[in-house]
């Protein structure tokens, strides 16, 4: 009896020793382009990585301006545990990367949508009849009650619901991780195109760029202070020619790094 005690308590203590060395090393995906997102500045961790799924707002001045990005709505699901590496839970790196495309098709858009029949992805079948005036959410009332993400197929368990994304009253993106008391209310600090290999979405549009974002001086963030936009899948607008002047939405998926 006191025998197999000791072998119970001796494996214990070797889990709880191995423990601090399972944390994998977290690096930012590059576009591999030649042209890279200003580096997380220094001192700074990783708080999760998440994956987000909405939309991209646009509006146009006339047919002939370029569009105007106006905003994002977006839901946001944990997927820090399956990064390539982590004890049990980690996917391969090619695994992960594709949860980004793989979501944008497989999931309806998590939103209020003003047609909620356009959620549906390939829904007239792809390429999509919908057209980007299509896509717009109930903006007094965007975000369903919260949801783990599940995609059968892709993702063996359902990822936990992590918060939401959106623009607030002043235009500022912001990031509400409700569930951790993490919030971030950014400063948009690095853009670059997204690589030629991204998804280009529902629309074939093409995917929103890369983006660095820093907690903003308006001193709202909490344990927030940088946040990446990368992996992004659609997004991207029509011209403002094709769009007849008026402006619209777009399906997108992203993974958002938060640093802290
Ligand atoms: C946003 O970032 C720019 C460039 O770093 C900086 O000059 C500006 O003050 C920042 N604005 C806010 C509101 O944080
Ligand atoms: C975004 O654009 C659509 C289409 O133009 C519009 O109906 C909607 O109100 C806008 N805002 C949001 C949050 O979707």
């Amino acid at each position: 009896m006191a025998a197999r005690s000791f072998t119970i308590l001796a494996s214990l203590l070797a889990v709880a020793s191995a423990s601090p060395c399972k944390l994998p090393t977290y690096t930012l995906p590059e576009t591999g382009t030649g042209t890279e997102l200003p580096a997380v500045a220094a001192g700074l961790s990783l708080l999760r990585i998440a994956v987000g799924h909405g939309i991209q707002n646009y509006t146009c001045a006339s047919t002939t301006a370029a569009t105007t990005a106006t905003g994002a709505l977006a839901v946001l699901y944990d997927i820090t545990h399956l990064y390539p590496g982590t004890l049990s839970t980690g996917l391969s790196s090619d695994a992960f990367n594709a949860i980004s495309g793989q979501l944008l098709w497989g999931q309806d858009i998590p939103l209020n949508l003003q047609s909620a029949s356009a959620a549906s992805p390939g829904s007239p079948a792809a390429p999509n009849d919908l057209s980007e005036t299509e896509y717009g959410a109930v903006v007094a009332d965007p975000f369903p009650s919260p949801s783990p993400l599940s995609l059968p197929g892709v993702l063996a368990a359902e990822a936990p619901f992590l918060g939401h994304h959106y623009f607030d009253a002043t235009g500022v993106p912001t990031f509400d991780l409700s569930g951790s008391g993490l919030f971030g209310s950014m400063n948009k600090t690095g853009d670059v195109k997204a690589p030629s290999t991204a998804q280009t979405g529902i629309l074939a549009t093409g995917a929103v760029d890369w983006l660095q974002l820093t907690a903003s001086s308006n001193g709202l963030s909490v344990g927030i202070k940088q946040v990446y936009r990368v992996i992004t899948a659609g997004g991207a607008s029509e011209t403002c020619a094709v769009l007849n002047a008026a402006g619209g939405s777009v399906p997108y998926t992203a993974f958002y790094w938060f640093f802290g």
